[in-house]
């Protein structure tokens, strides 16, 4: 009887103590950019402030420069529940929805404050629920910067780079921009641009100052024109099932960490834009080239055109009203 009673106060200790001392949530968050850029900043942030806030109940453990997945992967690994945050690139969720594709239309966007307004508004913050279907929560946007051209020659108009081979993001939208301009378009991961800018398997590529700068691709890119034809921003996911999983309280602890972290990537991302910029001039490795309105205003024509071409996809309405963030 005595040894009986021990053993239920044994039991009795061990599952109590498991229950005051449940393991912490792990989280892991895995992108394809370094950590001196706006996502690998945020991720960053992201960590310190869950660590400081509630680092008995989750850890977060950041993996940057494709590190744990690449592109291609690492939504078909959330879904799994390898990984469970993630920020891609707008431009690479188009295997999960046709909406977000609106970001990559060329010359829809006139700047960031245009691309921030029209994130913030109503059809900005219905597009956050896109991927609900596929099993994906968008948590937030996180911004990066608007692209420029980088290339082995000058590009001054779209004439120049018409036969040049271009890497691209996973993107229909993006295919059609270059295509639009007689060019041949190539959709490859991340990792692999700087190794096929330095052998020169292509041509160029489009990305934002802080990417070209940080992934050192003014290294091997003689020429960068200054075009800002469209905006490569983020969308922070996770998966459906990840985070219903979690309490409550703790959702709503992990949201405002995420939304404080994503205002400090985004004063980065302001930042590095102009900073990164002036570091690739001084470094006088590339050249950057910058427009006139008239060699401008033949992209625009070349390449607006693609907008009509996706219009059934993306909605016109929802076209009109990035529009009109513009304004
Ligand atoms: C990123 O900024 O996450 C990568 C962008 C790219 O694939 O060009």
């Amino acid at each position: 009887m005595r040894l009986l009673a021990a053993a239920v106060t044994t039991l009795a200790m061990t599952f109590g103590a498991q229950a005051v001392m449940a393991a912490p949530v792990e989280l892991k968050f895995s992108h394809v950019v370094a950590e001196n850029t706006p996502k690998g900043q945020m991720a960053l942030k992201f960590k310190e402030l869950v660590q400081e806030r509630m680092g008995d109940k989750v850890v977060v453990e950041v993996f940057p420069n494709s590190q744990l997945f690449g592109d291609n992967k690492v939504l078909e690994a959330m879904l799994l529940g390898d990984v469970q945050m993630a920020a891609p690139a707008l431009s690479k969720f188009q295997k999960y929805t046709d909406v977000l594709q609106i970001f990559d239309l060329p010359f829809l966007f006139k700047d960031m404050a245009a691309v921030e307004r029209f994130q913030q508004g109503e059809e900005g913050q219905k597009l956050l629920g896109s991927l609900r279907k596929k099993g994906l929560v968008g948590l937030g946007y996180l911004h990066n910067g608007m692209k420029q051209l980088s290339a082995s020659d000058p590009l001054q108009v779209p004439a120049d780079a018409s036969g040049k081979k271009f890497r691209i993001m996973t993107s229909d939208v993006l295919q059609a921009q270059f295509e639009a301009v007689d060019a041949v378009p190539l959709k490859k991961p991340f990792s692999e641009v700087f190794t096929l800018l330095q052998t020169k398997a292509i041509d160029g590529q489009e990305n934002t100052w802080s990417n070209i700068y940080s992934k050192k691709f003014f290294e091997v890119q003689p020429y960068i024109t200054e075009s800002n034809h469209g905006v490569l921003d983020y969308l922070v996911v996770t998966s459906t099932e990840f985070w219903v999983s979690l309490d409550e309280p703790v959702q709503v602890e992990l949201k405002k960490a995420l939304d404080e972290a994503i205002a400090y990537g985004n004063d980065i991302a302001a930042k590095k834009t102009e900073e990164d910029k002036q570091q690739i001039i001084d470094s006088r490795r590339s050249e950057v080239l910058t427009l006139t309105a008239e060699q401008r205003a033949q992209w625009v024509e070349a390449m607006k055109p693609v907008w009509k071409q996706f219009e059934k996809d993306i909605g016109a309405d929802l076209i009109k009203a990035a529009e009109a963030a513009n304004q």
